[in-house]
């Protein structure tokens, strides 16, 4: 079996939702100290609480890029609060698995869109529940 899905394959090739997002409602950077790699993720919210628009920049390995172009597909129209509890694991399995070295890799979008909902939350005077 090829240590990478198609869909990993796909979503590292071809990334969706490259870029910045000027004046977003939320951005959030996540790194992981071990493997060096970094992610940011910037959110556009309407007024509805729903994410309009997503975009990423990932400074890391493959299964990290594919990670963020799934993670930013899997939120894009969603609620906030769905995007919230979004987790490495619906990442992973969205893109038919990773090895397991690879997991991490998954971590760390779901860290960053954490983090993105929580400064959006933050700027616009939402409390949330640690
Ligand atoms: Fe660290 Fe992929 S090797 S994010």
């Amino acid at each position: 079996m090829a240590l990478y899905s198609e869909k990993v394959m796909d979503h590292f090739r071809n990334p969706r939702n490259v870029g910045v997002i000027e004046n977003a409602d939320g951005v959030g950077e996540v790194g992981n100290p071990v493997c060096g790699d970094i992610m940011k993720i910037y959110l556009k919210i309407n007024d509805e609480q729903v994410i309009e628009d997503v975009k990423f920049e990932t400074f890391g390995c493959g299964s990290a890029i594919a990670s963020s172009s799934m993670a930013t597909e899997l939120i894009k129209g969603k609620p906030v609060s769905e995007a919230l509890q979004l987790t490495n694991k619906a990442v992973t399995e969205a893109l038919d698995g990773l090895p397991a070295h690879k997991l991490h890799c998954s971590v760390l979008a779901e860290e960053a869109i954490q983090s993105a909902v929580k400064d959006y939350y933050d700027k616009s005077g939402v409390a949330v529940a640690e």
